[in-house]
């Protein structure tokens, strides 16, 4: 028997209204940055809900966090941080907001670009800036895990910038915040957290508690991912895919991902498609291609699920109105697949911990299927 180690934030706090308990948590200093996206924060008054339950606090706004965010935009928001000498860092938003902020607050201390930590130059030392993660999508498990996935534009790569320190310091989960989802987002949000628990569940690095976190985590997402989808206004829904979502980041925070995310990474910084579609799309043709290895293990599971886990998955994907292949979405040439498998990363991420070893040739065979 293995052992293991488990990585958590210093305090999770989840519940309906607990966004609330902002101006309860001893935050350190005056001035905080809100790191969030474009236009969602804004239209749902979250932006003025933040300053108000802060109203102690200088906070300065940065909205201009992009979906797939890039490494430019982490850029941009950490010079400001050291311009204005922020104290603390709230991340609120989707995935891409939430590791923004997490890169933001993991290099602001220090003078270099995020380019520097990715390119390997530097590491990051010193102790990252006190970070509250508020996730308002149900899917990413950005607030528990140590990395920042960071599109590369210049290198049409995305990449993660790893860290211990990375984990949040705070994060709040309040299922009444993913209320306003619409229908696309909580589909490819949802279909991303079922792809962490399946991936992290069947990880060469899976430990007894990460396998039995995922494994709850893929029951509560067949169970209530279609009504959230279905009915948005759905709290019981909306609170159980929460719950689901974040049982699936403590898995695969400690257990690693697979095949899906590591195809998925270049996929999408290519393709430019929602992270969560992609890895949708993908998922059922990664277990066919692992199931040489994992086979016993499925069945297993199959039986604890009682249903094909495979089989449900393409009929969720099939209700949530996700294709099955990419052809419907976009043409791809044989020289794209090529071009896909030389931005593949092989030697290190969620690729190594898949059951099966993945080669040029393996991730070929899936993509010419699933495109
Ligand atoms: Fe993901």
């Amino acid at each position: 028997m293995k052992g293991f180690s488990l990585l958590f934030p210093e305090k999770i706090i989840f519940g309906n209204g607990k966004l609330n308990e902002l101006k309860n948590i001893s935050i350190y200093g005056k001035n905080g940055l809100l790191i969030t996206g474009k236009n969602f924060a804004l239209k749902t008054g979250l932006i003025d809900r933040i300053i108000n339950l802060l109203n102690d606090k200088n906070i300065f706004v940065f909205n201009n966090v992009e979906p797939e965010v890039s490494v430019e935009t982490v850029d941009r928001a950490a010079d400001i941080a050291r311009k204005r000498k922020i104290d603390f860092i709230i991340g609120m938003g989707g995935g891409s907001a939430l590791d923004c902020a997490k890169a933001v607050s993991g290099i602001c201390k220090e003078n270099y670009s995020v380019k520097d930590y990715l390119d390997n130059k530097i590491k990051i030392i010193k102790d990252p800036c006190f970070f509250i993660a508020i996730p308002t999508t149900a899917g990413t498990g950005s607030e528990v895990t140590k990395n920042a996935v960071l599109t590369y534009t210049e290198k049409d790569i995305k990449i993660s910038l790893r860290s211990e320190k990375l984990i949040p310091s705070i994060s709040i989960l309040d299922p009444e915040l993913t209320l306003t989802m619409p229908e696309t987002v909580t589909a490819y949000t949802g279909m991303d957290a079922l792809c962490h628990a399946v991936e992290s569940f069947f990880s060469i690095n899976a430990n007894p508690f990460t396998k039995l976190v995922a494994k709850n985590s893929i029951k509560l997402i067949f169970k209530n991912l279609y009504k959230a989808y279905k009915n948005g206004k759905n709290l019981k829904a909306r609170y159980n895919m929460l719950y689901a979502s974040l049982l699936a980041g403590f898995s695969f925070a400690n257990a690693g991902l697979g095949a899906v995310h590591g195809i998925s990474h270049p996929v999408g910084a290519i393709l430019k498609l929602p992270h969560g579609l992609i890895n949708a799309m993908l998922l059922p043709y990664v277990l066919e291609f692992n199931k040489k290895i994992i086979n016993k293990e499925l069945k297993n599971l199959n039986k604890e699920l009682q249903c094909d886990l495979i089989e449900n998955i393409k009929k969720l994907n099939k209700k949530l109105k996700i294709p099955e292949n990419f052809k419907k979405i976009t043409k791809i040439t044989e020289d794209k697949i090529d071009y896909i498998i030389s931005k593949t990363e092989f030697k290190t991420g969620s690729m190594t911990f898949n059951p099966v070893k993945m080669d040029k040739n393996s991730v070929k065979q899936i993509l010419q299927k699933v495109f």
